[in-house]
């Protein structure tokens, strides 16, 4: 059996909804607290198992590079002022996978961006990480599930969740060929960002995750402009429906949408709250806000 040991990061949009910070700061960068939102994506793919990644970025994504490279001086001063741990840590990051960048030249979608990945993937099935969708786990890395449930079926894996019917146009939604019940059953349709909630087949998304076959390149070069104009990666993986089974992985983590304001503050406040260095104060801070209306 094909053992999952690469992912792809697609990281070269533009950031528009977060200008005018993202007019000098890859919005992969922003922090949740104080660690930028890429380090958590690429944990959850490092604690599934995950030893190889591919970060697809794109002009001026430089600050993404240089975070997971070491940094010697910045070490040495930490050690001078005697912040081991801080010097420590800052090199346990370079340390984390092993990670390698390739530049998207146009925005021509995320079907294209994958289509970077096709040599270094090679003939395996490979894990796919979106960096908008932040998914938090007590039991398992959401990818992990994904891969879990590749290696139950050997199909396309689809990381998914219900959404309401009202944001079902922000997302690919599947087309169940039987029931929807249970955290994984077989898809044979999928609508990219339905306009109405009318011409969405089910009300389940794709959220941000999947396993990939290696066919999919094939059929990618081979993928028109879809929706927006875009080469879109659910175009692609409707053709490979064909040939290969494709199953929605109904994963267990919390996940936000850091791609959206209110979603990265969510998050904020919710990894705040957790951690024990600011989460007392936080959650004190809040409790004289609520009390205030
Ligand atoms: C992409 C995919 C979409 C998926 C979404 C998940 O859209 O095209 O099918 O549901 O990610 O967050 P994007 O948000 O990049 O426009």
């Amino acid at each position: 059996m094909n053992k999952i040991t690469k992912a792809v990061i697609p990281a070269a949009g533009l950031g528009t909804r977060f200008l005018p910070a993202t007019k000098a700061l890859p919005k992969e960068m922003l922090p949740i607290v104080d660690t930028p939102n890429i380090h958590y994506i690429v944990e959850e793919a490092v604690k599934a198992g995950i030893t190889d990644i591919l970060i697809i970025v794109s002009a001026s994504k430089e600050a993404i590079e240089n975070y997971f490279d070491v940094n010697p001086a910045l070490e040495m001063r930490l050690k001078a002022s005697k912040k081991d741990k801080e010097a420590e840590e800052i090199r346990a990051i370079a340390n984390m996978a092993n990670i390698v960048f390739i530049r998207q030249k146009e925005p021509k979608g995320l079907g294209d961006a994958i289509l970077y990945a096709k040599s270094f993937i090679g003939n395996e099935p490979f894990a796919v990480l979106l960096g908008d969708d932040l998914i938090t786990s007590d039991v398992k890395p959401a990818i992990g599930e994904l891969m879990d449930a590749y290696y139950k079926t050997q199909g396309t894996i689809l990381g998914c969740k219900k959404v309401s019917k009202d944001l079902l146009h922000k997302y690919g939604v599947v087309q169940p060929t039987g029931s929807s019940s249970g955290d994984l059953f077989e898809v044979c349709d999928m609508v990219e960002k339905p306009k109405d909630p009318a011409l969405a087949p089910s009300d389940v998304a794709v959220l941000g995750r999947y396993v990939l076959p290696p066919e999919i390149f094939k059929i990618l070069e081979n993928t028109k402009p879809g929706v927006g104009g875009e080469i879109q990666l659910t175009d692609a993986i409707k053709t490979s429906m064909e040939k290969i089974k494709c199953y929605a992985c109904v994963f267990t983590g919390t996940r936000y949408d850091i791609g959206d304001k209110f979603g990265y503050i969510k998050a904020t406040i919710d990894f705040a709250l957790k951690r024990p260095d600011i989460g007392p104060e936080l959650q004190a801070y809040i409790n004289t806000l609520a009390t205030k209306k």
